[in-house]
């Protein structure tokens, strides 16, 4: 008996030692969450790429006045009315549309759809930490390639990287959590070399952050190439992280695959009523946005000022390349409240946060670099 059990006079049950279960589950990593802030002291979460600003005034209207009332009624399945928000706003058909509990279930319906076992799923390395998980859970076989060494994607390696049994190639722009961004001239090098029936996701979970004058925004090259598939989020820009949904827009006939393998009512109806009410607040959010990067520019600004060598980045995020001085940093940037993700061995990611902990972030690292100047080194010595 356990204390728990014997405390409230309960059999413990016996634990399974052992069961039957698919062979691959060893190589399946665990996400891990980005941790959040300490309680009891001044500490901000700067870990999950979250928006800190709360939600719109009008977005909490909208979900108290129409969505709570409905909580003993499925959501609609394919959420119509985001849907059609969306066809209009992107000036294409519905039925390309696909909604998803985020854009991480998007993602995995697509991985779902079109993969599985024997067959391989390109994209970068280092990237979303998803990406792996959602490929080896689908019983397919991830081609990691890696980043370029300043932490680009490299398209020309991606492409030698494709064989007959690629079903998927994901380019993620810009790219967490280096938070560098992919060319134009990129993007089109990659479709150009893409066989005509292999799918290319465009993960754009930040690009209304990406400000490089000369990125790719794939909604503009899927009007060009059709076997383009996107996945765009309300988590991020649209600060509904909370709440599950995103979406994915592409060709019908992979849509439609798609749906087969989407879990049904995945997406609340509070989530869809936050979405709208979203869409209908678009300058705020802009607005939000836009001081997002602003914030983002100071603190990147101030950091290179300081001696940190930091990628120009095109999202709410940025990276330090520190490779095995990350876990010291790590813990000095911790113990000032800086609640970042650590990529123990390779580099820190820190999110844009409010003004006050960006002076934060800002203060911290110019203190780390007195120390440890050596920090301002590991960008080329990767
Ligand atoms: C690159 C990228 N894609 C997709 C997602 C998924 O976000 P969500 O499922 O909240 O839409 C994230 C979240 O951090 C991300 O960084």
């Amino acid at each position: 008996m356990t204390e728990a059990n014997e405390a409230n006079g309960t059999a413990a049950a016996e634990t399974i030692a052992a069961f039957r279960h698919r062979d691959d589950l060893a190589a399946i990593p665990v996400y891990r969450q980005g941790k959040p802030a300490p309680a009891g002291r001044r500490a901000f979460k700067l870990s999950s790429n979250e928006n800190p600003y709360g939600p719109l005034p009008s977005v909490v209207k909208a979900i108290d006045a129409a969505a709570l009332t409905t909580m003993n009624r499925y959501p609609d399945m394919h959420g119509w009315k985001v849907v059609e928000r969306l066809a209009k706003r992107y000036d294409v058909d519905p039925a390309s549309i696909i909604l998803g509990a985020g854009s991480s279930e998007v993602i995995t319906m697509l991985v779902d759809a079109l993969s599985g076992p024997g067959t391989e799923v390109i994209y970068p390395w280092r990237s979303f930490e998803a990406y792996p998980i959602i490929v080896r859970g689908a019983g397919a076989t991830p081609v990691e390639v890696p980043l370029t060494a300043d932490l680009r994607h490299d398209i020309p390696a991606m492409i030698a990287a494709i064989t007959d049994r690629t079903r998927l190639i994901i380019v993620n722009n810009p790219n967490n959590p280096t938070s560098t961004t992919v060319s134009r001239a990129e993007a089109e090098q990659l479709m150009r070399a893409v066989p005509k029936d292999v799918v290319v996701l465009f993960d754009e979970a930040y690009y209304q952050f990406n400000t490089d004058a000369d990125t790719e925004v794939a909604t503009e090259l899927m009007r060009e190439y059709p076997n383009i598939v996107i996945a765009r989020t309300f988590s991020k820009a649209y600060g509904l992280a909370g709440l599950r949904i995103g979406f994915g827009i592409g060709p019908v006939p992979v849509i439609n695959e798609m749906s087969k393998v989407a879990l049904p009512f995945s997406v609340s109806d509070v989530a869809q009523t936050a979405a709208v009410a979203s869409l209908d607040a678009q300058d705020e959010l802009d607005a939000r946005v836009k001081d997002l990067i602003a914030e983002r520019d100071r603190v990147t600004d101030a950091l290179a000022e300081q001696g940190w060598h930091v990628p120009p980045s095109g999202a709410n995020f940025f990276w330090l390349q520190l490779n095995d001085l990350t876990d010291q940093v790590a813990e000095r940037l911790t113990e000032a409240g800086v609640i970042a993700r650590v990529f123990s061995g390779d580099g820190i990611r820190i999110s844009v946060g409010t003004h006050e902990a960006n002076d934060l972030v800002i203060e911290t690292c110019a203190a780390i670099i007195r120390d440890l100047p050596a920090a301002a080194e590991q960008w080329g010595a990767r």
